[in-house]
């Protein structure tokens, strides 16, 4: 969950460099921040600070080597002693780290009787002490790391920094690590939108190899302790898309960025959709999974295969699959949805999957990635980075994808091109519309803002309560109407803010009713629909394009998160507590 950021090369500014390294990969965890360098006078530079990286600047330290880390506190307050790096008894040996060590409370306790020193809270912390009392035993600092690695359990990323000898060693189970380099200067990353300033080609370290980078040379052990190939990888875009450029931050960008997105899967995906709809025709029982948004994107999923393609494909929370999984076989397909592709909770269900032999099928945003590599089949959004903690264009584009391939199950591929097409322009509409900003300065202090939808739209009315509710920090709930009396109703009063989905589809009647229902208990309705209603206090068009209609529909949400936030005053790409990747259980 956190950001880690590694530099080598002719410039005498690392610290510089390394600053804008962290802040690039903020998104994945800033609670607090810190850097180790190696001044060219041979002293040590290391600062610490608590908060965002912001716009901090380093004093000339006049170094060409170091790194840094933006942490998600796991194990220790947030704190200036528990930010990263962390290091040894004799500061020789310098640690970042994302993960949790499980064990790190029993290697902390044996350490300590052999005279380690510690300074901070973390588990982090246990590995350079680790390393150092290896080190007492051997002279190899790679097998010294190796068998560190190898003795703590848990999802772990990290890289060590032996000063002295100018030299990072990396190695990871689980959260990325990249690796790139041009003539001059080399970089490791968490994720490799930090290292496109310097070069598109990049390496994805596999679990447990050992990247050992030094001003000279790189050297990859693999994971059968031999000597291993480094082999390069294409990125796909361009250091413009992972800056916000004239936007007013990420959010705003990447809600804008839609309808391109859009555009780019109907041009381009044709021939792999076909290909990959052919794989769901054939196996024996399908599921869906993913967290969060990726989750909700799952269930229109289940939607809209039943509804388009007439299959049943099961949507699952990703953390939740692997209890899910005993009567998986050969035969069955997992579909997992991970903008990142290294969710851990969806990355565990997708290994308790190949554990009973299923065939696994990503829909990822990031080439590369851990959900990319350990799949059988792949469908790449190339939706471009998405920077913005909240997820938006790559649930439409996640959307989009599975909507056409429902179609292509059903041999309708055109017929579903040409609602996307409409789902487009409407979003571009909504995007242009001050009406959504002017309903957020309406609702901002509001306590609840409850959503609804059935069928297709029930999945829109739970991603939209989530959009609202992790940018503005108002209370939001997606219901399915039909609930609504089975309990939700006790919570209207007069004035609360209800939005009803309410496309023109099999749904248009029921859900109409539940307005009234709502409206009747004193409730402000907001609709969104095709046609006005006299139910409605507030309404905001969307014209139909049958189930595509989810993608302008969640839109309208995205907007009214995203100006609730702005109205008040709150940071919309780096929402509290949350972080873009999220890679501890
Ligand atoms: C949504 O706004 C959040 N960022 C979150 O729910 C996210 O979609 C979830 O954590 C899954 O992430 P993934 O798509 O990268 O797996
Ligand atoms: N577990 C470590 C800590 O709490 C690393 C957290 C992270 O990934 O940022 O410091």
């Amino acid at each position: 969950m956190c950001g880690i950021f590694a530099y080598t090369g002719e410039s005498r500014e690392s610290g510089r460099l390394i600053v804008n390294g962290l802040r690039s990969l903020e998104y994945r965890g800033y609670d607090s921040w810190g850097v180790a360098l190696k001044k060219n006078n041979g002293q040590i530079y290391l600062k610490k600070a608590v908060g965002k990286i912001g716009q901090a600047i380093l004093p000339d330290t006049n170094s060409s080597i170091g790194f840094g880390h933006t942490r998600w506190a796991t194990h220790g307050g947030v704190t200036e002693k528990n930010s990263h790096p962390h290091h040894d008894c004799q500061k020789k040996i310098f640690v970042v780290h994302n993960g949790i060590v499980e064990n790190f409370a029993h290697i902390k306790n044996v350490l300590s009787k052999s005279g380690h020193h510690f300074i901070s809270d973390t588990d982090t912390e246990i590995i350079a002490h680790l390393i150092e009392q290896k080190l007492k035993k051997q002279k190899s600092r790679s097998q010294a790391v190796l068998k560190t690695f190898n003795q703590i359990t848990g999802m772990n990323a990290l890289i060590v920094f032996f000063p002295d000898y100018e030299e990072f060693y990396a190695i990871k189970n689980g959260s990325p690590i990249v690796f790139g380099k041009n003539k001059k200067e080399k970089i490791i990353a968490s994720d490799a939108s930090a290292i496109i300033p310097y070069t598109k080609k990049v390496y994805f370290l596999e679990d447990n190899e050992l990247l050992i980078v030094t001003g000279k040379e790189e050297k990859l052990i693999d994971k059968q302790n031999k000597n291993g190939t480094i082999r390069y990888l294409n990125l796909s875009y361009d250091k413009q898309d992972v800056e916000v450029g004239s936007y007013p931050n990420f959010m705003f960008k990447e809600i804008s960025e839609q309808p391109k997105v859009l555009r780019d899967i109907i041009n381009t995906q044709r021939g792999n959709l076909g290909k990959t709809s052919q794989i769901i025709r054939k196996a024996r029982g399908s599921y869906l999974i993913g967290c969060g948004t990726a989750y909700y994107a799952a269930i229109s999923g289940s939607y809209l295969f039943a509804k388009i393609a007439k299959r049943h494909i099961d949507a699952t929370i990703g953390s939740e699959f692997g209890y899910l999984t005993d009567f998986l076989t050969e035969k069955s397909l997992v579909i997992a949805l991970s903008q990142s592709g290294e969710t851990i909770d969806t990355i565990s269900g997708i290994k308790k999957a190949r554990e009973k032999k299923a065939k696994i099928m990503a829909i990822t945003n990031v080439l590369g990635s851990t959900l990319y590599r350990i799949s059988d089949y792949r469908i790449l959004l190339q939706a471009g980075p998405e920077k913005c903690v909240l997820a938006t264009k790559s649930f439409t584009a996640k959307i989009a994808v599975l909507y056409l391939l429902s179609h292509c199950l059903n041999g309708s591929y055109d017929q579903g091109v040409n609602q996307i097409k409409k789902a487009i322009g409407e979003t571009e509409r909504l995007i242009k519309s001050t009406q959504i900003k002017e309903l957020a300065n309406r609702l901002k202090n509001s306590q609840h803002i409850y959503v609804l939808g059935r069928g297709v739209s029930y999945p829109t009315a739970l991603e939209s309560a989530l959009k609202i509710k992790e940018v503005s920090y108002i209370h939001a709930e997606g219901f399915a109407s039909g609930e609504l009396k089975h309990g939700v109703i006790a919570l209207i009063k007069k004035g609360t803010p209800v939005i009803v989905y309410n496309p023109t589809d099999e749904t248009y009647k029921d859900t109409l009713s539940s307005a009234y229902e709502m409206k009747a208990r004193g409730a402000y309705i907001i609709g969104i629909a095709e046609k006005n209603s006299p139910v409605f206090d507030e309404f905001i068009q969307v014209n139909d394009c049958q189930e595509a209609v989810i993608i302008p529909n969640v839109v309208v949400a995205q907007l009214l998160g995203y100006y609730l936030a702005v109205s008040k005053g709150y940071d919309p790409d780096k929402p509290r507590n949350l972080a873009k990747s999220v890679t501890v259980k």
